[in-house]
């Protein structure tokens, strides 16, 4: 109990500093609030600067992407199934855009029908984590992505033979060219336009966003209620930022032992040091109603039942109902704009490109 307060408050205080120094950043402290996502420049109507800029949680920034050519590449490269051996399985087979970028399964089937040891993490707002994967074995998004096109349980391919496929497509020739300057494609630059992608995979504007914004009509007195529980005790010292989560690593079972699961040793597997095992990155609970089911084990389905695991396993606390049902009211309100992805169409093969192998 006492570990996991002493946990909550320095997180708590990390954060708190973190969103500080974020806001001295800029210039004017006006600007800096702007560029991190507060409306009406982070001013309340009568002009005074908003208390609610000053919350463990930012709202997401709205961002626009940068160079469109190559977030477009990198968008076709996520829906693009000939990155697989199969020919069959794409980024968005598991990550689906469609359904909150999870697969809603307990773990992911992959080459040959294959199931993962894992949950599938959603790739919403993975830009927001500090390291991918649960273990944070990947330290960016463009590492992580040429890990699932070589994984022989995902897609199975190598990065030879995918970098291949796409070497004998003209249109793909051609985009590379115009993003990278380059005719000669290379894996690095494949993963580097899907990494590009991701980072417009972003969702502002949750209702709860809204009123950190100072909107106070966006959120029910419920979910305010329990934005209040969630501080008060103490899920925000874990899950916190822009993300509600993504900003550390922590044991699963700071106060109780978690049984359910005792072959996956998370962050011990990356450090090989002793007090990591159980230890695993603190999932971003943005979109959390979309992404059932729950914790790398998907030991749960139930957003409620995930809520009290949480507070007994990691707080050494028993919720009402009337908590827990607050609690997921105010989880709920973190929904936000889905990605507007326009299905892409893509380039069809010659006649040299490899054909697809299912063994
Ligand atoms: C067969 C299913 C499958 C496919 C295909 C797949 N992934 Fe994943 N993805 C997973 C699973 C399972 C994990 C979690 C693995 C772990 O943490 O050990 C994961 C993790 C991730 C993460 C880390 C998210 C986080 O919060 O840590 C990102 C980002 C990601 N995948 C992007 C991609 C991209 C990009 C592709 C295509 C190149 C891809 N995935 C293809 C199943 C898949
Ligand atoms: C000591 C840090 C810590 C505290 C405190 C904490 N969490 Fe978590 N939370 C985690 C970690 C770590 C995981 C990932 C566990 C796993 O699946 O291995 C997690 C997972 C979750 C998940 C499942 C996410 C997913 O994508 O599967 C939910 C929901 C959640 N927490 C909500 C809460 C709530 C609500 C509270 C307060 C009652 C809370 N957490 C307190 C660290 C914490």
């Amino acid at each position: 109990m006492r570990i996991t307060k002493f946990i909550a408050i320095s997180c708590l205080l990390a954060s708190t500093v973190a969103g500080g120094l974020l806001f001295q950043a800029g210039a004017a402290e006006n600007d800096s609030q702007k560029r991190i996502g507060y409306g009406r420049g982070g001013r309340m109507q009568g002009g005074g600067v908003s208390e609610r800029s000053k919350e463990p949680i930012q709202p997401i920034p709205i961002t626009f992407d940068d160079n469109r050519a190559k977030t477009d590449l990198g968008l076709k490269l996520f829906f693009e199934p000939r990155l697989s051996k199969s020919g069959w399985i794409s980024c968005n087979s598991c990550h689906n855009l469609a359904t909150g970028g999870a697969d809603n399964l307990p773990t992911s089937i992959g080459h040959k029908w294959l199931f993962g040891p894992i949950n599938a993490p959603t790739v919403l707002n993975s830009k927001f984590n500090l390291a991918q994967f649960w273990d944070g074995r990947a330290s960016n998004l463009k590492e992580q992505a040429k890990g699932p096109i070589a994984n022989p349980m995902e897609m199975a391919s190598n990065h030879e033979l995918a970098v291949n496929v796409l070497q004998t497509i003209p249109e793909y020739v051609k985009w590379f060219k115009e993003v990278y300057g380059e005719g000669k494609i290379t894996i690095d630059n494949v993963a580097d336009a899907i990494a590009a992608f991701e980072e417009t995979l972003t969702t502002p504007n949750s209702r709860f966003d809204w009123w950190l914004k100072d909107y106070d009509d966006k959120i029910s007195e419920s979910e305010l209620q329990g934005y209040a529980l969630f501080k008060e005790k103490g899920c925000i010292g874990c899950h916190n930022g822009f993300g509600v989560g993504g900003s550390d690593y922590q044991k699963l079972g700071v106060v109780k032992p978690y049984s359910k699961d005792v072959q996956t040793l998370g962050r011990y597997h990356v450090t090989k040091k002793e007090s990591d095992k159980f230890v695993f990155k603190v999932p971003l609970l943005r979109n959390i109603e979309l992404t059932a089911p729950y914790f790398h084990d998907a030991s749960t389905w139930s957003l409620s039942e995930a809520v009290n695991i949480m507070a007994e396993y990691q707080l050494g606390t028993t919720l009402t109902k009337d908590e827990t049902g607050n609690i997921v009211a105010f989880l709920k309100a973190l929904t936000g704009d889905q990605p507007s992805v326009i299905f892409p169409i893509l380039p069809p093969s010659s006649e040299s490109t490899p054909k697809p192998n299912r063994n």
